[in-house]
């Protein structure tokens, strides 16, 4: 045994010790741009002064008391989301759960949809390929059948139909014990896809139609990635539940279930909580995080990035085949192996990840600075080359 650390994530290639904006620093002092920002969290950057200042001053102040008291912050951050994922125009009408992760939000509104019918309608229909967590019903929702296997039996009551295809999810609403429909508005972990543009617009009328919640999975496209501060209501679709959590946070673990409020009518004291969930310090983060999110426009900044990254990618940068995505959550799919890119990158000093065999994902912090994104793209450029060469 060389680790005491459980083998369930693979060789690590560097370890970092410091994070400065977009930029990272090794344990032998190289540094890196962070194209990947631990997964879509640190929008903000590392160590954001704003964020760090906020965590520093609550740890110094209150961290933690229980959902047995109140505290001043929960309502804050509350209201917060929901004015981002309310539409243009219409009143504030959602109420929030705290978590600490994705999948717990996700486990969340599983609950809130099977009391919100009763326990008549408990089945979830999701969408092949996509990722909801490693939680055992998140896991059940996630339509990536290799990552079941050795979990068996997970818990039932959820199925899956292909990603985009509203005549497939139409057929499986026909089943009356349907409650749910699970969505990402963009799939993240499952290569960057991005449905048509009235996929989401098709689900809600179809959920409409038979009285089925509908429940969009923000956990990554959350809070300005996807150019839109929720790439649903930024598709003027509202949904009925809305799952999220990385960048609420900026690396702070943090969990949000939001419901309109006849949905989390259903939640009835006793009917589910957290012990972490919601406490005074992962709030002051979110709150924080939130502002700073606002003063910089996030939507918009991801959007010129994003165009700086299309132009700088599709001119005479060699290996791309393709880019899909939509603000700064993008997938470049590639003529040789995403897997010797990101090496390849590595070792220029540059921080990416491959979400298929054929794509990589660029996900940088939403303030990067001109610089940083183009020494980093500069970087992605020479790793392409190099690759390409290399299998020529
Ligand atoms: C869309 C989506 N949902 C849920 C999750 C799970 O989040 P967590 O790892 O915080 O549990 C992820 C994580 O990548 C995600 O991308």
């Amino acid at each position: 045994m060389t680790t005491h650390l459980m083998g369930n994530y693979g060789p690590k290639p560097r370890t970092f010790v410091r994070g400065e904006g977009s930029i990272l620093f090794d344990t032998e002092g190289r540094s890196y741009v962070d194209f990947l920002c631990g997964i879509a969290v640190t929008s903000l950057g590392h160590a954001n002064p704003v964020v760090t200042e906020a965590i520093a001053t609550q740890a110094a102040t209150l961290s933690h008391v229980s959902n047995l008291f109140g505290n001043t912050l929960a309502e804050e951050v509350a209201v917060s989301i929901d004015r981002l994922i309310s539409l243009p125009g219409e009143p504030l009408n959602g109420q929030v759960f705290f978590a600490n992760s994705g999948t717990e939000a996700n486990e969340a509104a599983f609950k809130l949809a099977r009391k919100f019918h009763g326990g008549e309608r408990p089945k979830v229909v999701s969408t092949w390929n996509s990722f909801h967590g490693r939680t055992m019903a998140s896991l059940a929702a996630t339509g990536q059948p290799a990552k079941h296997v050795g979990f068996a039996p997970l818990p039932a009551g959820f199925s899956h139909v292909a990603f985009g295809e509203l005549s497939e999810m139409e057929a499986a609403l026909s089943d009356r014990e349907v409650g749910a429909v699970l969505v990402e508005p963009i799939q993240g972990e499952g290569g960057v896809i991005v449905p048509s543009s009235d996929y989401l617009s098709g689900l809600r009328a179809l959920c409409d139609e038979t009285g089925t919640l509908l429940i969009c999975d923000e956990v990554q496209t959350g809070f300005g990635r996807s150019g839109k501060w929720f790439a649903s209501s930024g598709a003027h679709v509202l949904a009925d539940i809305v799952t999220m959590a990385k960048s609420l946070g900026n690396g702070m673990p943090i969990g949000a279930c939001w419901a309109k409020s006849e949905v989390a009518a259903a939640f009835l004291p006793g009917d589910h909580g957290s012990t972490f969930g919601g406490q005074p310090l992962a709030l002051a983060a979110a709150r924080a995080t939130i502002a700073e999110l606002e003063r910089i426009d996030a939507p918009a900044a991801a959007l010129r990035a994003e165009a700086i990254i299309t132009e700088k990618l599709s001119h005479g940068v060699p290996g791309i085949v393709a880019l899909r995505g939509s603000g700064l959550l993008l997938g470049a799919q590639l003529s040789v192996p995403a897997g010797d890119v990101v090496t390849a990158a590595l070792e220029r000093g540059l921080i990416l990840n491959a979400v298929r065999p054929d794509t990589i994902r660029i996900a940088p912090p939403l303030n990067i600075t001109d610089h940083d994104l183009y020494l980093g793209l500069d970087r992605l450029s020479e790793a392409l080359t190099a690759v390409v060469g290399a299998t020529k």
